[in-house]
């Protein structure tokens, strides 16, 4: 049966929303990305610049999309049809962030894969009795191997495709409910052996000691673009997730909880894998790997080790997929609620598409690794770049430019809630939606394509 705005289902309860939009945000981005990216860019200045583009852009942004979909209820291009009409061109604004989402996911399933075939890895005791270097070479072997890297992307969206079958509440609210507090507590464990090992004050010195002769202007773009990655912004996802929130639901504290999670996953990750990295003396500026090649070491040498690794990589696999669920149902609230279309036959089509776009992602280290494009980048890197670093920044820049300036004015103040205890926070918020938002995104994207000189 078609989902029709009458019976538009709603989060159960506040709790439901709060975790199925930190699971969007808590993903990859902050486990896989989060250190390898700062590993690549040097560090301490780098992670700053992410902290504080995270509460000035990030924050102020994630609240506009949610009043965005609160208000319309519906999916991100019929909130702007809701808002501003069937002819209007913020509606395109939507169907960009439809796209972002769904190449990002045909990326990130990719990547989500990888974990997956690390959880076999673990169970059948691969990591055991080897040393470092051994382990960090495991990656190699499996990325080069192009039918398990796609089996492995196959089965993740399936995985991915089976829970959005089942709904907002049932399928999107109950898992994230369970997954999400579980790898919060494994986090805090591997943190913990973290700051024990030997590499722990090189770790902490890395990621807090700012070096801000390392910035360079795409250092500068890479820390923006992981702000919109990390919480998800300019995908349409938080719009569509707002959507399902009931009217009287006061966002400001959710969304600051979101974001906070979200960091605290992401330093507490990066914190761990450093420490790992510097006790084993590896390469911090490693690239996609380095996830995959450093936290495995630190389980060999644990009681119950070979459990641990397989709980993690299970863990981080459940991470993606509450990320990738967020990805896919951007795309099939779209088909639902603007084309009518059932559940089962937007999420199959969808799914199935998702798998075909990014199987050249597949192949990026193995078959086409010599297969460049966008300026001599391999297929991955280039689906990478063109999302995180400028559609979802290019997405969340339109959202808070239509916030700041083209929302009648009251209705998003109005759509806020909670003014009466909070005034400051309709001000602050406008300021920064209207003003530093768009120009800090303008400005770094203009710096990097080298429009500033
Ligand atoms: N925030 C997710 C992560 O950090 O892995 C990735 C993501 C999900 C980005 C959903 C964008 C999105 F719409």
């Amino acid at each position: 049966m078609a989902e029709s705005a009458t019976t538009r289902p709603h989060w159960a309860s506040r709790l439901g929303f709060v975790l199925a939009a930190a699971g969007s945000a808590v993903g990859l981005g902050n486990i896989w990305k989060f250190p390898y990216i700062t590993g690549e860019n040097g560090g301490g200045a780098f992670v700053l610049v992410y902290l504080g583009f995270i509460l000035l852009i990030g924050l102020p942004i994630m609240m506009a999309e949610f009043l965005i979909g609160r208000h319309g209820q519906k999916d991100a291009v019929g909130s702007f049809i809701v808002l501003e009409g069937a002819r209007s061109p913020w509606r395109f604004v939507g169907w960009a962030a439809v796209a972002a989402s769904f190449l990002l996911l045909s990326f990130y399933a990719v990547v989500a894969g990888w974990s997956f075939d690390y959880i076999v890895k673990a169970a059948t005791g691969a990591f055991s009795g080897r040393s470092a270097e051994e382990i960090s070479a495991l990656f190699g072997g499996l990325v080069s191997n192009p039918v398990k890297v796609i089996f492995w992307q196959l089965l993740f969206l399936a995985t991915t495709c089976v829970i959005v079958l089942g709904g907002v509440r049932g399928g999107i609210e109950r898992w994230s409910k369970i997954l999400m507090p579980a790898l919060f507590f494994l986090l805090l464990l591997l943190f913990v052996r973290g700051m024990f090992s030997p590499g722990a004050e090189r770790a902490l010195a890395f990621m807090f000691s700012p070096d801000f002769s390392a910035l360079t202007p795409t250092s500068l773009l890479d820390a923006l673009g992981h702000a919109f990655f990390t919480l998800s912004l300019g995908a349409g996802t938080m719009i569509t997730y707002g959507s399902y929130l009931e009217k009287d639901v006061d966002l400001f504290p959710l969304a600051l909880r979101i974001t906070i999670l979200d960091t605290m996953v992401a330093l507490l990750a990066g914190l761990a894998i450093f420490s790992i990295v510097f006790a084993a003396g590896l390469e911090p500026g490693a690239g996609p790997g380095l996830v995959f090649q450093t936290i495995p070491i630190v389980f060999v040498g644990l009681p119950f080790g070979a459990l641990l690794a397989v709980l993690f990589f299970v863990l981080l696999s459940f991470a993606a997929l509450s990320s990738s669920i967020s990805m896919l149902e951007v795309s099939v609230a779209y088909l639902i609620d603007e084309k009518g279309w059932t559940r089962l036959k937007s999420t199959v089509l969808l799914g199935a598409g998702a798998f075909l776009v990014g199987l050249p992602c597949a192949l990026s280290f193995n078959t086409w690794s010599e297969v460049t494009i966008l300026f001599g980048r391999n297929f991955f890197d280039a689906y990478d770049l063109l999302v995180s670093s400028y559609m979802l920044p290019l997405g969340g820049l339109l959202a808070s430019i239509y916030a700041g300036w083209f929302w009648q004015e009251g209705e998003e103040k109005s759509e806020l809630v909670g003014e009466v205890e909070r005034p400051w926070l309709y001000p602050l918020w406008h300021f920064l939606v209207r003003y530093l938002a768009p120009v800090a995104v303008i400005m770094i994207i203009l710096n990097q394509t080298g429009v500033l000189g």
